[in-house]
């Protein structure tokens, strides 16, 4: 979704400001602009629709200079994806602004300021923002004075730095909703919207935080918060470990991170469990206590990261004996529910930073939830600030759109908390030695499974002529065959629908014939004896399947069937294993269809905007 670059600096930060624009790129967006002050206090606004290399292209055929600047990609959301709309957004050439987020009061604000004179050149809420602190300015007062008034008057969500012309040495910028992590330099400093951005010329980082306000310089940061009063934030040492640039050999950053699968998972289990079980402490202070308690637990979440809260719905109560219910955060959010006592409140999220999800969050706490905690994979995002605990996936810096290696590891680390809430309530010891052995495995499991490709290239062959499939599964793999199913929409445009396969004869089995592939998750566990019957309901009506199967389970291929043998693997790992040849199957069908595999049209890789 859009991005923010700034600095403010003594040597020329263009390149800075696109070099991190390109490091933003994964998250999706549609238009690029920079804007770029010099010390004299010469304004260079340049945008453009399309990729930030359209942008660098005609930063590069022209004189564009300035020491302090900022820059944007843009994921339209008011107003559609022309030059005109793009940020940065200027209001008379003194005030220029980028903006993440929705001013959602725009439309009063807009006709509130034409009538003051203002003459509006975007169809964007961004503009107001622009004119908003303009016309503060106009009162008197420092930049910094005339945002703090400006923001007061904008309702919705905002992450925004703000240029002025006449005082070319500062940004200011603010924060609510939308998140910006300012970066320490040696007599330079910068802002962006996600750490990532910033890698290359810092690793020192304030994260903003609800309501701030700061007024940055080339030597100085000042941060206010809501009420305006100055406050110290934290100065984090980043140890990120990401070069934007390397593919690692791969072609597509898609392609990498599946391949990465087994480090990240062993990364994730790493000093947390061991022979005996999981290590003391692992969720962090407090957690024991808040996990004796739990009598419910509530997940909340939106996509891939909903499958695999999807995923620990079955685990929890299979296994850790406890009671479990699992919402999209854009419906929980917005409907009365009602909150079960000594509830615990779980939100995942690869990014931490999905508007809905932590507006469920915020939420929560209001409708009196016993405790929160967040599996994510971004320490420092606002759902790990926001939560009561935190329990980091540790999948590393994910830049394809369609989310694979952060999926795998919340699957991951959901066996852990099944581990540790079960503890204290009723886990048998047979499930715990089952599940900390499977774990064990998992890494050389998944190994093991990417040797499968080649079978799987094959086989996507099959597929880029088709307009329809239909995935299915049952049981924890129903969940996985829900995910198999997104991931194909999302990277290769073809319509995936996943069903639990109980549920065929209620409707999807009106659509089956020869056009219509069906894929089906079939590892060999105690459903394995239904899911056949499932499978031969499909047979009889002339259907085409896909079976991925554990090579015990018996299925063999005809002209009917293809059976792509998966490695056998114990019951509690099965979904983490069977996720990985569905993942390939949309990389190769992408491939072959020739979409952008790792920045899908129109997704964006973290949604912060409602
Ligand atoms: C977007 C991404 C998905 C992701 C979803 C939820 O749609 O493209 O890959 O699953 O947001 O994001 P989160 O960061 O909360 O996991």
């Amino acid at each position: 979704m859009c991005g923010i670059v700034g600095a403010v600096a003594e040597r020329n930060v263009v390149e800075i400001l696109l070099e991190g624009l390109k490091r933003l790129e994964y998250r999706g967006y549609d238009s690029a602009g920079v804007a770029l002050l010099q010390p004299s206090g010469e304004l260079t606004r340049i945008r453009r629709t399309g990729k930030v290399q359209e942008l660098a292209d005609a930063v590069a055929s022209g004189e564009a200079l300035g020491s302090t600047g900022i820059a944007h990609t843009r994921w339209a959301t008011h107003g559609g994806v022309t030059e005109k709309n793009a940020h940065p957004h200027c209001s008379s050439d003194r005030i220029s602004v980028v903006h993440n987020g929705i001013i959602e009061n725009y439309l009063a604000l807009r006709e509130a300021l034409t009538a003051q004179g203002y003459t509006f050149t975007s169809d964007t809420d961004t503009e107001t923002i622009a004119h908003t602190v303009h016309a503060e300015m106009q009162k008197g007062g420092t930049l910094l004075q005339a945002v703090q008034n400006s923001v007061k008057q904008f309702h919705g969500a905002y992450g925004t730095v703000i240029m002025d012309s006449e005082d070319p040495e500062r940004v200011v910028v603010a924060r609510s909703g939308s998140p910006l992590v300012i970066g320490l330099g040696l007599g330079e400093n910068f802002i962006a919207s996600d750490q990532m951005a910033l890698l290359p010329v810092t690793r020192r980082f304030i994260f903003l935080e609800e309501g701030d306000v700061a007024e940055i310089t080339r030597r100085e940061v000042h941060v206010y918060d809501v009420n305006g009063e100055p406050v110290e934030r934290e100065v984090i040492e980043s140890n990120i470990e990401h070069d934007a640039g390397d593919k690692g050999g791969y072609r597509h950053y898609m392609l990498k991170e599946i391949h990465e699968q087994p480090t990240v998972v062993r990364n994730a289990l790493q000093h947390r469990v061991d022979e005996s079980g999981l290590l003391p402490d692992i969720f962090g202070p407090g957690a024991e206590e808040i996990f004796s308690k739990v009598k419910h637990v509530q997940i909340i979440a939106c996509g891939t990261s909903y499958h695999a809260g999807m995923t620990a719905r079955y685990w929890l109560e299979q296994y850790a004996n406890v009671s479990c219910s699992i919402e999209i955060a854009s419906e929980f959010r917005y409907r009365k529910s009602v909150v079960h006592e000594n509830s615990l409140l779980v939100t995942i999220s690869q990014s931490g930073e999905t508007a809905d999800t932590l507006a469920a969050l915020r939420l929560a706490k209001e409708l009196g939830y016993m405790s929160s905690l967040t599996i994510c994979n971004v320490p420092g995002s606002s759902l790990v600030r926001e939560s009561d605990l935190s329990f980091m996936t540790r999948a590393g810096a994910e830049i394809g759109v369609a989310s694979t290696k952060a999926f795998t590891t919340q699957l991951t680390a959901f066996l852990m908390l099944t581990l540790a809430i079960g503890k204290h309530s009723g886990i048998t010891e047979q499930d715990q030695q089952s599940i900390v052995s499977a774990l064990h495995s998992l890494p050389a499991k998944l190994e093991e499974t990417l040797t499968i490709t080649k079978g799987i290239e094959d086989l996507a062959e099959e597929f880029a002529d088709k307009n329809h499939s239909l995935f299915l599964g049952r049981g924890d793999q129903y969940p996985i065959a829900m995910e198999g199913a997104l991931k194909l929409k999302e990277i290769s445009y073809i319509h995936a629908e996943a069903y639990a396969s109980g549920e065929l004869k209620h409707g999807p089995l009106a659509l089956i014939d020869e056009e219509m592939p069906v894929i089906v998750v079939a590892p060999n566990n105690e459903l394995l004896e239904k899911l056949k019957s499932n499978v031969e309901e499909v047979r009889a009506r002339g259907g085409i399947m896909y079976v991925f199967a554990d090579k015990n389970a018996k299925f063999s291929s005809d002209e009917t069937m293809r059976v792509i043998n998966v490695p056998h693997c114990e019951a509690p790992i099965a979904p983490i294993v069977y996720t990985l040849p569905l993942q390939l199957l949309s990389y190769y069908v992408a491939l072959i269809k020739g979409t952008d595999v790792d920045q899908p049209r129109n997704l964006a890789k973290s949604v912060t905007v409602e």
